[in-house]
């Protein structure tokens, strides 16, 4: 592996690993680094070279934009035109934290980062090595998940160097993340704020903060008539080498319809993966079985889910199995990520169907 491997958590800072990785990125160069959601590969944001190394190194197309982020709210002004009233109040609400806001961009963000749009996405980070790092690294850092385009995000360092290892100059190793999804984006220029993509942060928590939140309509599933707003959110992502197909319905007969499905595919000559929780992992007898976490404890699936499906491609698996993850807070990030990886691909426990829609 190429990429300089360092270890450090958020409690025990290595401050002049931190300012090797800021020099690194002042000098054009790549950085791997954790953040609370998932990794995020880094580059100096305001370089428009080093956005497109970022392009390079994911086999990324050009034409989807990066997400700059800032360490303090003081850097915002300067890469923005405006600051709309509404992302102001989310910024003090939800900042550092999971959030990504769409701004008009400023002439200093190159248009190599914003892939040829006049719009820039801003994140500000709250985990503090990702923060400490982009201090040093002069402010600007633009950053995707740190993933090979089409796999899964990653959520630890060994994702990371699987991926990119051979492709950038330092990994930093923070363990595993905290979320596991992405940031929720929300674009705040027009009259009513809409989330682009969902994440942890949801729309009834943003209601709270903002009163009415709409949600981009090109999010509802492939049957959506209309494309989604985020260049991201069009192309099919985090799909597994296997088919995989997600079960719907209540607990029981999901899990009779997986077992039954998992019988006739094994008979047929096909490995089997089954994607299940702790409550139901008992239930399954055949095929490769992988407990994604607890449904009592549903941020344990959002920080599994891509792992899981990494595992899946190590595994050689013919076909998947997924429950479905309709957890209170996050299964709408949850559920869309999953429909995403299954190509929309559902089976509802009784009858098969193509197009069923994720809205909860
Ligand atoms: O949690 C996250 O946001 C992670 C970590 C590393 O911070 N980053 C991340 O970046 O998920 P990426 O590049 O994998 O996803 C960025 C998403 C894409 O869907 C992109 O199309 C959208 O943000 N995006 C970026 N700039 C945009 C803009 N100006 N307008 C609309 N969507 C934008
Ligand atoms: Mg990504």
């Amino acid at each position: 592996m190429k990429a300089k491997l360092i270890r450090m958590t958020e409690e025990n800072l290595n401050i002049p690993a931190l300012e090797e990785a800021g020099e690194i990125l002042k000098n054009g160069g790549l950085v791997g680094f954790p953040t609370e959601t998932v990794y995020g590969l880094g580059g100096n944001a305001l370089d428009p070279e080093a956005s497109r190394k970022i392009y390079a190194a994911k086999g990324r197309p050009s034409d989807n934009p990066l997400i700059i982020h800032i360490a303090d709210l003081e850097a915002l002004p300067p890469i923005v035109r405006e600051i709309p009233e509404k992302a102001r109040i989310l910024a003090e609400a939800c900042w550092p934290g999971p959030l990504t806001m769409i701004f008009p961009k400023a002439d200093i963000v190159p248009y190599e980062t914003t892939g040829g749009l006049d719009t820039v996405a801003v994140r500000l980070p709250s985990n503090e090595i990702a923060r400490e790092m982009i201090r040093r690294a002069g402010g600007y850092v633009a950053a995707p998940s740190a993933n090979v385009s089409g796999r899964p995000s990653p959520t630890t360092a060994e994702h990371v160097a699987e991926d990119l290892g051979e492709r950038i100059e330092m990994i930093i190793d923070g363990g595993l993340v905290q979320i596991g999804l992405e940031s929720t984006i929300v674009d705040c220029t027009e009259e009513t704020p809409m989330i682009l993509r969902p994440g942890f942060l949801n729309q009834e928590k943003l209601e709270e903060i903002l009163g009415r939140v709409e949600l981009d309509p090109g999010l509802l599933g492939e049957t959506a008539h209309v494309r989604p707003k985020a260049p991201g959110m069009r192309y099919r992502h985090y799909a597994p080498k296997a088919d995989l197909s997600i079960v719907e319905g209540d607990s029981e007969a999901v899990v009779s319809e997986i077992r039954r499905l998992s019988r006739e595919y094994r008979q047929a000559g096909k490995k089997v993966g089954i994607i299940c929780t702790d409550e139901t992992r008992a239930h399954y007898t055949e095929g490769t079985v992988l407990s994604i976490g607890a449904r009592a404890e549903e941020e344990t699936i959002a920080r599994h889910l891509y792992e899981v499906l990494r595992q899946f491609d190590e595994t050689q698996v013919d076909v998947i199995f997924s429950e479905s993850f309709h957890t209170p807070q996050m299964g709408m990030a949850i559920m869309n990520r999953l429909l995403k990886a299954a190509g929309h691909r559902v089976i509802s426990a009784g009858s098969e169907s193509e197009e069923k829609e994720w809205e909860q």
